[in-house]
């Protein structure tokens, strides 16, 4: 039977980081700002840090359960060119979705400081101490999140767009509560 939209596992695991990761770029360019009480700011950092590593836990997850189960086939009505530009954009994601939490450990972790988390689990820092590894990561993460969030507008746009205007069964496949499925 050909399945018309992505599996209970695979909207679940969708949503739950949609959530986390639209917070974690607000929350990422917030903390950076200077004039924040240190509280707030530390606040936010020990969010950042710990859901941020929770959020590569999880698409390490994702990623295997999207290999074990490809997504269903577009409906017919997409154009072909339409079809190419989601796969490169939902293949952007999945890169930007490890790259990002990754660039921000190494970040972190070369430059020395705490992850509580990890910390309090006892598990080694994994990357070495240094100031060079953790400039360059820390680059990468900032335009990885410019890429991410310019890509997520585009993302989402579509999605309101089918959702909305086409109404042509491509929001029902991702839809967290949808019973059925119109395509
Ligand atoms: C309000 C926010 C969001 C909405 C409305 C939304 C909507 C959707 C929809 C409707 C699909 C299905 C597209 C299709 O049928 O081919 C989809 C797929 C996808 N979304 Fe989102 N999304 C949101 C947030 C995110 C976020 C934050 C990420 C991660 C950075 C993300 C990553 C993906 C990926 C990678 C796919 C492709 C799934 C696959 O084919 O394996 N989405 N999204
Ligand atoms: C999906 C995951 C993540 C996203 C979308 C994200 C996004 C962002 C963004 C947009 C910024 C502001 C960039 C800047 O102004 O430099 C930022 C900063 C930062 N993030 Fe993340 N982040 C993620 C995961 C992580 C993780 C896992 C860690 C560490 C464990 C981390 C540590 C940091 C740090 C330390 C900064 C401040 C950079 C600095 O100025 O030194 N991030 N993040």
């Amino acid at each position: 039977m050909q399945h018309v939209r992505y599996s209970a596992t695979a909207r679940l695991l969708h949503w739950i980081m949609a959530v986390l990761i639209l917070s974690m770029l607000p929350v990422g360019f917030l903390m950076v700002q200077t004039g924040l009480a240190r509280a707030v700011q530390d606040a936010l950092f020990l969010y950042h840090k710990n859901i941020g590593v929770a959020v590569l836990l999880l698409a390490f997850a994702r990623l295997l359960w999207r290999w074990r189960h490809p997504g269903p086939d577009l409906p017919a009505s997409i154009p072909a060119w339409q079809a190419r530009v989601a796969g490169v954009s939902h293949g952007l994601l999945y890169i930007l979705m490890v790259a990002m939490p990754l660039a921000g450990y190494i970040r972190v972790r070369a430059g020395g400081f705490p992850i509580e988390m990890l910390d309090r689990i006892g598990l080694p820092t994994l990357v070495p101490r240094s100031d060079a590894l953790a400039e360059v990561a820390k680059s990468a993460h900032y335009y990885g999140g410019i890429a991410l969030a310019v890509l997520l507008v585009l993302h989402i746009g579509a999605a309101l767009h089918h959702a909305l205007i086409l109404r042509d069964g491509v929001w029902e496949r991702m839809a967290p509560l949808s019973r059925e499925c119109k395509t």
